[in-house]
């Protein structure tokens, strides 16, 4: 059911923020009824947090190199979060590596997109590992955050052709592209109650995602 007010969300980000700015206009669009209370970096002068700032979004640096341990910067980084009360926490384009206790507490309220068609390639250097293992399709992945990097349920992906000329950067671009239209849907989804997870399983209008939604040509498959 829709929801009366919109969905408080905060985004972590450690880049350009592209995704992000999808994000932003689609609220301000009136497309996605969300509201980001806050973006924070574990990147201080990335330019995604000039694009909260223009959009009048609290923009917040915790800068991971002064913490000297992953566990102490993960605590900081929680109390941060929570300090905005949102009801979901969005991944976009955010570097690192999250310790359990942190994972553990957002456990079915945070989303991350993976540049990937996940299982297949998790970790770094997705575009050019696809390219090099032939693959003839590609894609983007995302999925509700569980402890294992990059394996948790997956809620929605785009699948692109790879073309015999791309390279690392034009696949890059082309699945950048998809990123921006399915991500801010996921969200939607999550806004609107229809998307939920439970024991590590997605649910879609009260359906397990066995096989995840495909986003191919502009439509939406669910088969
Ligand atoms: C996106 O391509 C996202 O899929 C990737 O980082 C990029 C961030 O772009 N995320 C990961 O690789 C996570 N493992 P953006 O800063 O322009 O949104």
């Amino acid at each position: 059911m829709p929801r009366s007010t919109p969905l408080p969300i905060v985004v972590l980000i450690s880049g350009s923020g592209t995704n992000l700015q999808a994000i932003i206009d689609q609220i301000q669009g009136g497309q996605l009824n969300a509201e980001i209370k806050a973006v924070i970096s574990n990147r201080p002068g990335v330019k995604g947090l000039q694009r909260a700032k223009a959009a009048g979004i609290p923009a917040r640096v915790l800068d991971h190199s002064q913490y000297d341990s992953r566990e102490s910067f993960d605590e900081a980084l929680e109390q941060l979060i929570d300090s905005y009360q949102p009801e979901l926490v969005i991944l976009a384009g955010f570097m690192r590596i999250l310790t359990a206790p942190l994972v553990e507490h957002y456990q079915c309220r945070m989303l991350n997109i993976h540049p990937s068609l996940l299982p297949d390639f998790r970790g770094l250097n997705t575009h050019q590992r696809a390219l090099d293992a032939g693959r003839e399709l590609h894609g983007v992945s995302v999925h509700f955050v569980t402890n294992e990097l990059d394996s948790g349920p997956v809620v929605l992906q785009a699948v692109i052709e790879v073309n015999g000329d791309d390279t690392a950067d034009t696949l890059a671009e082309r699945i950048h592209q998809q990123e921006h239209i399915i991500y801010p849907m996921v969200i939607g989804w999550f806004a609107d109650g229809r998307l939920s997870c439970n024991n590590n399983q997605a649910i879609l209008d009260g359906q397990l995602i066995t096989t995840p939604p495909k986003w191919i040509n502009q439509q939406l498959r669910m088969d």
